[in-house]
């Protein structure tokens, strides 16, 4: 439980005590001013100019958002103060009997003993696969034009989601200076606006092209995520109920100054993630293989964006070596089910794609056993850019599109195999979407 924490006398408060005392001193010797009286005086004066420019101190913790852990035991609490508070703990209290305290969660504060946060719950993984887990995914989520920050608060208080994935760009400007003052303080407000979702429901991530600055340090000192936890790489898994979700950075095809080796060890990764995600055993378990990253394979806006070029370059072309980095080919081969996107400020839904070509399950079933992933792109969510538009001249694969603000609600179903989701739009009554 969270004991309420003395306040302690400040240093401020001793200043104001030798203002006291020494003003005190000077009046007593103002008739005939003696070397005390002078001392005195000079005192004061040092004293008062002291506590005007006596800088404040920020020890309270914000910014406070959680992640997912090694395994269904664990959940990361990440906070930011502004100065060094020595200490950092987390104070928590379990839910639910003794008997199933790690199944349910409980009630945390964070900080030191120098200023705690406010009281947050979480609720833990549930254990196994038989669930549906309930995602909210979007990216492209801004400090300005945030437009999905109070319908998802509002939805986490109602407990709408077991998680959040942030499909990257996280706030423009995020960590590019404004001024030298400005440094990444856009991120820290943009971290204050999500606090009361991310605080609360385990809010997962990949990098997006705006969070490049420092070879994408800021970002990854934000974010610990589950098998990253110091917070020193951009790719990671996890299995949630019956699937396995990959997040992956898309960015190192195009910001090639910060080397190619940091490309080839994430495909080295995912091979092996792939391979041991598809075993037999662990496909039973987790027949789905979800991914997510920011900027698209296919898309079909009016923006010349990489994914609006047949052969883009997250797809294959990388560096003009396909045999490499394919990354299209990888996740086709390994019967990927679904991938997320953003980048693209609209909605786009495909039709199970791969190489251009669409490969339905069926005339009438289009997403039942497709023989090709199903990419999603979900970027709408608000932000400074506002919306990308659509071509008029739309490829095959291309089965829905919306250039309204919102995000992406969706339930993995372990019992039916089936998976669905729907797009919750700012402007409309929320539409489910069907696959025909
Ligand atoms: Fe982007």
């Amino acid at each position: 439980m969270v004991r309420p924490i003395e306040k302690e006398v400040t240093d401020l408060s001793f200043v104001g005590l030798l203002l006291l005392t020494c003003a005190g001193k000077f009046l007593q010797h103002r008739s005939e001013p003696s070397a005390m009286a002078k001392i005195s005086l000079l005192t004061f004066v040092c004293c008062f100019s002291f506590a005007l420019c006596y800088p404040p101190v920020y020890y309270q913790p914000e910014q406070v958002h959680i992640a997912y852990g090694e395994d269904e035991t664990q959940m990361y609490v990440v906070w930011s103060t502004q100065n060094d508070t020595v200490s950092s703990v987390v104070l928590y209290s379990l839910a639910g009997s003794s008997q199933q305290l790690v199944a349910e969660g409980g009630t945390y504060n964070c900080g030191s003993d120098k200023g705690w946060s406010p009281e947050f719950s979480f609720t833990a993984m549930q254990k196994g696969n038989n669930w549906s887990p309930r995602l909210a995914i979007y990216g492209d989520l801004g400090n300005i034009n945030g437009q999905s920050i109070p319908r998802l608060q509002l939805e986490t208080e109602k407990g709408m989601y077991d998680a959040i994935l942030h499909v990257g760009k996280h706030q423009s400007n995020m960590f590019e200076k404004l001024s030298v003052q400005d440094d990444a303080k856009v991120g820290d407000e943009f971290m204050k606006q999500i606090e009361p979702i991310a605080a609360n429901v385990p809010y997962l991530t990949c990098p997006g092209n705006h969070e490049v600055n420092y070879n994408f340090s800021n970002y990854k000192h934000r974010f610990a995520m589950p098998g990253d936890p110091y917070m020193d790489r951009m790719f990671f898994s996890f299995n949630i109920g019956p699937a396995h979700i990959i997040s992956f950075s898309t960015e190192y095809y195009f910001f090639v100054q910060f080397g190619i080796a940091q490309a080839a060890e994430q495909y080295r990764w995912l091979e092996q993630d792939l391979m041991e995600a598809t075993k037999p055993e662990n496909r039973a378990q987790r027949p789905w293989i979800i991914t997510m990253g920011h900027r698209p394979m296919y898309c079909s806006n009016a923006d010349n964006d990489d994914c609006t070029k047949t052969g883009s370059m997250v797809s294959e072309n990388w560096l003009a070596y396909p045999a490499l980095f394919a990354t299209r080919k990888i996740f086709y081969d390994y019967g990927v089910d679904v991938m997320l996107w953003a980048h693209e400020h609209s909605y786009e839904r495909m039709w199970p794609v791969y190489d251009e070509k669409v490969y339905n399950g069926s005339l009438k079933e289009p997403y039942t056993n497709p023989k090709a992933p199903v990419h999603v792109v979900t970027g709408s969510a608000g932000c400074q850019e506002n919306h990308d538009k659509f071509i008029t001249n739309f490829a095959a694969w291309s089965a829905f599109h919306s250039d309204d603000y919102g995000y992406t609600r969706m339930t993995i179903h372990n019992t039916t195999r089936t998976c669905t989701w729907n797009r919750f739009l700012m402007t409309r009554e929320e539409k489910l979407l069907t696959p025909s």
